[in-house]
């Protein structure tokens, strides 16, 4: 839920090529939230409101999926799917000095919890976009789709509790 951003930050933020938001999707399972609900402004820019209604805990776990869209067919190749500790992950990143500014400059534009546990409660994010940075890029232009899957379980276990799935659709040009 906290890391798709991060994520989308880190790809965006790395290239030189200019990116926009083209799509955005949100849900998460009953059990986890009341409602959710993610759409673009008028600018491409990210708005986001989640009624947690469960506390997110310790053993949450993430899959990033980044795929791109093959020219000309309506089908994603997928370049790389990572699957990682989310609240693990969050206290990683905000040890280091450099990725704490950052992570930091990513929460700013909502008021989600960056350290677990996260407690039930309405959060939002508003107006979130992609800063301008001129860092060497290395994908290609084109149509990017980022999955973010959060649940509980064994990476790839049966007994798995969906919490929340985003897809993000990209376009660099
Ligand atoms: C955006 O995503 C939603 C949910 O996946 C889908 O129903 C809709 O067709 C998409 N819109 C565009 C313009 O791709
Ligand atoms: C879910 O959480 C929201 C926001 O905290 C709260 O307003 C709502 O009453 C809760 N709903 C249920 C069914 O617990
Ligand atoms: C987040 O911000 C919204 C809108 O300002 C507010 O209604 C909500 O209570 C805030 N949630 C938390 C956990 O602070």
């Amino acid at each position: 839920m906290l890391l798709w951003l991060l994520l989308i930050l880190f790809f965006c933020e790395s290239f030189t090529l200019r990116s926009k938001f083209t799509n955005i999707s949100a849900v998460c399972s009953h059990e986890f939230c009341s409602s959710i609900k993610a759409w673009l402004t008028a600018k491409d820019e990210v708005n986001l409101d989640i009624h947690l209604n469960n506390t997110l805990r310790n053993g949450l776990r993430t899959t990033l999926t980044l795929q791109q869209l093959m020219d000309g067919q309506n089908r994603y190749q997928t370049l790389f799917s990572y699957d990682m500790d989310t609240c693990q992950t969050l206290r990683n990143l905000l040890q280091g000095s450099l990725m704490k500014i950052w992570l930091r400059n990513v929460f700013k534009y909502g008021n989600l919890t960056e350290r677990c546990p996260i407690k039930p409660a309405y959060y939002n994010i508003r107006n979130f976009q992609l800063e301008t940075h001129s860092i060497p890029g290395y994908l290609p232009s084109g149509f990017y789709r980022l999955h973010d899957t959060n649940y509980y379980g064994k990476p790839k276990g049966r007994q798995r509790r969906s919490v929340a799935t985003f897809i993000l659709d990209v376009k660099f040009y």
